[in-house]
């Protein structure tokens, strides 16, 4: 895990002042381009999951990266959590708050038979409002969450105070 966890911070590249002025964005480009950390922490996602999930839903749309190979690692389905107006219906919808404005997203009703255990997948872990919206969307929908799993957990964006009550796992803390 330590080696794990120095590869995936060493392929992450912090851009100062992006999008916007006083942000600092995690660019994972040179994490995805490199096949080995990408295959790495796929199996590390898979050997922790393998067994105990049903589906593998990401959040769009950096989550799609990460969740879609777990998917495909451990031969179970994929099922995405999409920002509302994407996807044809019926859809389930919800919004929640952002730093400034608010979001929407949704996912398809039936989708997941109720009882399903899925686990969540994302890239990044920052105030866990859009983590928090997706577990709440895909229980409405009957799922039963097992956990959520991220790359990276901004701490001092304090996210997991939004996940009360959840497993998370983030490969690395920044
Ligand atoms: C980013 C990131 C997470 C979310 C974390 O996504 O990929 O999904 O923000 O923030 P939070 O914990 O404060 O909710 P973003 O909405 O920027 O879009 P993208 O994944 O489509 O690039
Ligand atoms: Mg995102």
């Amino acid at each position: 895990p330590d080696a794990l966890r120095s590869l995936v911070e060493s392929r992450i590249r912090d851009v100062q002042d992006f999008p916007t002025p006083g942000i600092l964005f995690k660019d994972i480009g040179p994490l995805l381009a490199d096949p080995e950390a990408f295959a790495a922490i796929v199996a590390d996602g898979a050997r922790r999951h393998t067994g105990r999930v049903d589906f593998v839903a990401g959040i769009e749309a950096r989550g799609f990266i990460f969740g879609a190979g777990l998917a495909h690692a451990m031969g179970v389905g994929f099922i995405p959590v999409r920002k509302a107006g994407k996807l044809p219906g019926p859809t389930v919808e919800v919004s929640y708050d952002l730093e400034y404005g608010q979001a929407r997203i949704a996912v398809q009703e039936g989708a997941v038979a109720p009882g399903s255990r899925i686990v969540v997948v994302d890239d990044v872990l920052a105030t866990g409002g859009t983590a928090a919206a997706a577990c709440a969307l895909l229980e409405l929908v009957g799922a039963e969450i097992v956990g959520l799993d991220v790359v990276m957990e901004l701490a001092a964006l304090g996210g997991r105070s939004a996940l009360v009550g959840r497993e998370v796992y983030s490969l690395t803390v920044a």
